[in-house]
């Protein structure tokens, strides 16, 4: 089975472009940021504390992930809309920092990708979860980019809001850039997009066109 690694900062466009990757080669994709958000999710609901690694690494080991195209199943249960409410997001950088949970999560990650030909979104899939991908894609654009585009998907409207948004990606960026256990990294040998100028169709032509030289079709 075959992997396509799409990684990169928060905001760059990671989501639209793999589901369209995906659709156009007729793979399966896989949202792994949606995987840590459900751990993150699971510790605020039993009030485990974002900075106990051994416990966080337990939770995750004993939670069952089904990742749907869109959204997540937690133990049978669908936590899709739950996991992207902004309590989650303030402290999923943190609890994706435990070596301890990211462990778990990258071997059940591999597991899930030798079902299936996958798009796979994250931040280290091609430098670390799967290293042997076909095809590694770093998508980044501006800050100012990233955070108008966070701004419009969550209906937010003004330039308080918008400044906000610019320093709460800046802080998670930086946290999940600098952590010790598989940092956001470019793998040195994806191939890096800006997709500051560039709309989703164009972004999509060129990943699906790397795909096609490198052999990775239906
Ligand atoms: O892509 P996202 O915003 O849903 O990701 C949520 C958080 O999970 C993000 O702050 C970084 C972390 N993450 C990670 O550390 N490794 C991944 N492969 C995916 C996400």
């Amino acid at each position: 089975m075959s992997v396509i690694a799409i990684d990169g900062p928060a905001g760059a466009g990671k989501s639209t472009v793999a589901h369209a990757v995906a659709a156009a080669l007729g793979w399966s994709y896989l949202d792994t940021g949606a995987m840590y958000r459900a751990v993150a999710l699971a510790a605020l609901d039993r009030g485990i504390p974002p900075d106990s690694g051994d416990a966080l690494g337990a939770l995750a080991r004993s939670l069952s992930f089904e990742p749907r195209s869109e959204g997540i199943i937690v133990d049978g249960v669908d936590v899709s809309a739950r996991v992207r409410h902004e309590r989650v997001t303030a402290v999923v950088s943190q609890v994706a920092a435990h070596p301890e949970v990211r462990a778990v999560l990258a071997q059940r990650q591999r597991d899930l990708a030798r079902r299936a030909d996958v798009v796979i979104e994250g931040r280290d899939i091609g430098a670390a979860v799967v290293p042997d991908a076909v095809l590694k894609v770093y998508l980044t654009a501006s800050l100012a980019t990233r955070a108008a585009r966070r701004r419009d998907q969550l209906g937010l409207g003004d330039a308080t809001t918008g400044e906000a948004l610019e320093a709460s990606l800046a802080a998670r960026d930086e946290a999940d850039a600098s952590r010790a256990a598989s940092p956001l990294t470019r793998a040195p040998d994806a191939v890096v997009i800006d997709t500051t100028e560039l709309d989703v169709d164009e972004v999509v032509r060129r990943v699906v066109a790397e795909a096609h030289a490198r052999g990775a079709t239906r």
